[in-house]
């Protein structure tokens, strides 16, 4: 049972835990990243190996990132022990009790990983997951405007929580699992002992505990995992993708006017139909503007085999063959030819028409997007045609109307390489790769001539004459060259290779 610490006792080990290098950067430094390693696989076997020094540091690499039990050292006082034995971290005869990795200037208890070889096997009924990638991505995606009070739907540990304080007034935290909120509320205490007012933590389903109130902003990071019975309770009852799906419905109905929902996501594609389909009947009639970001697709049995062995760690207590031969039977009966995950942003906006936009994430979320994502969804209102302060202005094609009289230059920096591709018959064909973007990352390839093309755009003049001048210099069929060169550019100002700031 963990027991929130006070505020001047969380500062002391905060601090403690800093000076002894259990951080997020020295984690990253010698081990590539914060994620937890599995155990049983390669990555556990050498960060034990590394860890094997009577240090501090290695101490807390075992006890709290492998969750091992280290041959205690000198270094470690006894009042710092028996500090965590109070809070719960370690159980009486010193044996880890959960998992408590750094990420960003926090550390993060969630529950550790079991499995049968363990000599005290104990399973959680809903365990808490630590701060894995889905989190991460969220995480980087999430747009920073400061708001009165979000809610953080599914909030699990409180990772997201904790950061959404840094913008918002207030976070309402809300799971369906209590152990989660006991995590959470130990997370905040412990990392943000000034803030523990500045939180509401409620629990239920879904959107049930806050159904009479509505948000300028909603973050989720929902159970999305597929699978046909959870050996444990990481992913919903509901078929499929269901819960996902209910969560933005009912998200939407929770938005203020103007209010937005972010949130990842999994989704299935069903024989004879497109990946966008499914998500597609969702976003209707939300009175909703969508932007769904497609990160990955794989093929049913691929995603079987890549998540079967991630629940064995949790307390996964079947056969492996048998889970895996039902969770691939769940996917045939049911006609799923692919699953699909991604990103969705979703505003509301009554009147007029809403935009809906499925886009393929070229590139990556490499990093904090917030400025780059908020620059192109600007972009997108100045493009879409029902967007406007007064509906009776709206331009029929913004492109043409209003943003080609704008005087757009090259964004900075862009990066650029420069490859060949070699046919069948030998012929060659020379290709630019352009990327831009420090978090949020994005590519385009193009022909040397569009490469170069894109230079022209120096702020000088509006961008229909850049074109114009282009069109006239290349010669050839006119209608046809300001057709593609048209399209070419206004492609690369909704990815933000050109600037209008
Ligand atoms: C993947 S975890 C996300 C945790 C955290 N938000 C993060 O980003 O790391 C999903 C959370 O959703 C919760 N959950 C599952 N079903 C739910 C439901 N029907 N209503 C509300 N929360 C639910 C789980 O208990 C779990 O804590």
């Amino acid at each position: 049972m963990l027991k929130s610490p006070g505020g001047e006792k969380a500062g002391e080990i905060r601090e403690f835990l800093r000076g002894a290098g259990y951080t997020a950067e020295e984690l990253t430094r010698r081990f590539h990243n914060t994620d937890p390693p599995i155990p049983g696989t390669p990555r556990w076997f050498r960060i034990e190996a590394e860890t094997e020094s009577d240090s501090l540091s290695d101490a807390l690499v075992r006890w709290f990132f492998l969750g091992t039990l280290p041959a205690v050292p000198e270094a470690v006082p006894t009042e710092l022990r028996s500090s965590f034995m109070d809070f719960g971290v370690l159980d009486d005869s010193g044996r880890p009790t959960v998992q408590w990795v750094p990420f960003g200037s926090d550390w993060i208890v969630s529950d550790r990983w079991v499995d049968k070889s363990d000599p005290d096997p104990n399973f959680p009924e809903d365990p808490v997951i630590g701060v894995g990638p889905a989190a991460v991505h969220l995480h980087r995606f999430t747009t920073r405007e400061s708001a009165a009070t979000v809610l953080d739907l599914g909030c699990g540990g409180g990772v997201q929580t904790l950061d959404l304080l840094d913008t918002a007034n207030r976070v309402v935290a809300s799971d369906l699992s209590r152990r989660a909120l006991d995590f959470a509320r130990f997370n905040l205490a412990f990392n943000r002992p000034d803030d523990v007012e500045r939180v509401e933590f409620l629990c239920g389903d879904g959107l049930a505990p806050v159904e009479d109130r509505t948000f300028p902003k909603i973050i989720c990071n929902p159970p999305f995992i597929l699978t046909p019975s959870a050996p444990v309770s990481v992913a919903s009852e509901e078929l499929l993708d269901g819960l996902c799906r209910r969560f933005i419905r009912d998200g939407a109905q929770r938005l203020d006017e103007g209010g937005v929902l972010q949130m990842i996501l999994e989704w299935v594609e069903i024989e004879g139909t497109s990946w966008q389909d499914r998500i597609a009947t969702w976003l209707k009639d939300l009175s909703c503007d969508a932007w769904l970001l497609h990160a990955n697709h794989q093929a049913p049995i691929s995603y079987v085999e890549t998540r079967v062995r991630e629940l064995d760690p949790l307390g996964a207590e079947d056969d492996l063959g048998s889970r895996f031969r039902n969770w691939v039977q769940y996917f045939r009966s049911n006609q799923v030819s692919a699953i699909h995950g991604g990103l969705l942003w979703l505003r509301k906006r009554t009147p007029g028409r809403n935009w809906i936009r499925f886009e393929d994430l070229e590139g990556e979320m490499a990093g904090p997007s917030s400025t780059e994502v908020l620059d192109l969804l600007r972009r997108f209102d100045l493009l879409d045609p029902g967007h406007s302060a007064n509906p009776s202005s709206d331009l029929a094609d913004p492109w043409n109307e209003r943003v080609l009289e704008l005087p757009l230059r090259v964004a900075q920096p862009i990066r650029r390489q420069t490859g060949e591709t070699i046919g069948g018959d030998g012929a060659r064909s020379a290709f630019v790769r352009l990327d831009i973007g420090s978090g949020f990352r994005r590519t385009v390839t193009v022909d040397p001539e569009i490469a170069e093309f894109l230079m022209r755009f120096d702020g000088s003049q509006p961008a229909r004459d850049v074109i114009d001048g282009f069109v006239r210099h290349a010669g050839g069929p006119e209608a046809e060259i300001r057709k593609e060169v048209g399209r070419v550019s206004r492609l690369l100002f909704e990815k933000g290779f050109l600037t209008d700031a």
